[in-house]
């Protein structure tokens, strides 16, 4: 069986067509679900098997994407050191330009210079201060319903990229994990609990009306004690509906001739595989699950 590192190796070179890059969130957590100590504490989480990992996911990426309070508090040289391969381009989210100049990203010898996406409204002088010091400055739109950039314009800010490792930290990890731009979640769960700041945040009251991401899992396996799982998130149109209804539409949408996305049709074809709607729901004598094909 192929290992969660194979397996994702497979989905970024598929040749699928994109018009954004190829996302992949990742991140290591207790098993309470912390990513640090505390708000704004660097925690050691994840053993070095799966340091090691993180590495070879970080050579794997031609991009890799954190949010200004991880720069803050954990000043992330965002490099490959522990395997070979090339280091991929730091990206940062900051609105404000509030990343400071004297962290690794923007001093060490080391990294390579980020990619700052901010807002349209920061100073040109803030802006002009940080490009002299190497960094490349891009200005997004910002998302109407809640604070923050507006990643589907992020994302086409870096369609030169094919694939963007998120890193963290728990906001970034949110709204990735709340929006359609998620290809695959690598997932690393230390033995431990922290209880500390939690990896996940609901979002706004509308946000939250919408449903909470869910995944479905490709791959689990053990690396020197840590868990390690690869999973895809389930399409957000289906999150917040009962199963009954999701393969009524399926087969409504099938019966009119439109093809339904891939994802739609492997999450409702695990559910078929497991469920007793197998057995009952037929129509005209052919099963859902053979509509749904
Ligand atoms: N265990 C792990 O794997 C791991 C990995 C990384 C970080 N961490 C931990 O995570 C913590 C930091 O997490 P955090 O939640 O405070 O901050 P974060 O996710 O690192 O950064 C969030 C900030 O990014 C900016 N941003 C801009 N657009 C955004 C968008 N669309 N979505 C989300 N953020 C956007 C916002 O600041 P502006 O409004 O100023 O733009 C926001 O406050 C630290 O304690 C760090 O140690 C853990």
């Amino acid at each position: 069986m192929m290992n969660a590192l194979e397996a994702l190796r497979r989905d970024l070179s598929s040749d699928e067509e994109r018009s954004r890059p190829f996302v992949t969130v990742t991140f290591a957590q207790s098993l309470d679900g912390s990513i640090a100590a505390a708000p704004g504490e660097r925690t050691p989480i994840s053993g070095n098997e799966s340091m090691v990992l993180t590495h070879q996911l970080r050579a794997m990426h031609e991009a890799i994407l954190v949010g200004v309070n991880t720069v803050i508090s954990d000043d992330p040289q965002l490099s490959v050191r522990l395997c070979a391969g090339s280091n991929p381009q730091p990206v940062v989210l900051d609105s404000s330009l509030r990343i400071p100049e004297s962290c690794a990203l923007m001093t060490s010898s080391t990294c390579k210079r980020p990619t700052i996406m901010t807002s349209r409204a920061v100073s040109s002088e803030k802006r002009r201060k940080l490009q002299v010091l190497g960094a490349t400055i891009l200005q997004c739109d910002e998302n109407e319903e809640r604070k923050g950039l507006d990643l589907k314009n992020v994302l086409f800010n870096l369609r030169q990229y094919g694939s963007v490792m998120v890193e963290g930290g728990r906001e970034v990890i949110s709204t990735f994990l709340r929006s359609d731009f998620t290809d695959r979640v690598l997932l690393t769960i230390a033995p431990k609990f922290l209880g500390g700041m939690s990896c996940y945040s609901g979002g706004a009251p509308e946000e939250r009306g919408r449903g909470h991401p869910k995944l479905q899992i490709c791959c689990l396996e053990t690396i020197g004690g840590d868990i390690i799982l690869l999973a895809k998130p389930e399409p957000r149109e289906l999150r917040t509906m009962p199963r009954l209804e999701k393969l009524a539409m399926a087969a409504r949408r099938v019966h009119l001739g439109e093809k339904l996305p891939r994802g739609i049709l492997i999450t409702l074809d695990n559910a078929l595989s497991t469920d007793s709607l197998r057995d009952t729901s037929t129509n005209g004598g052919n099963h859902v699950e053979d509509l749904v094909r």
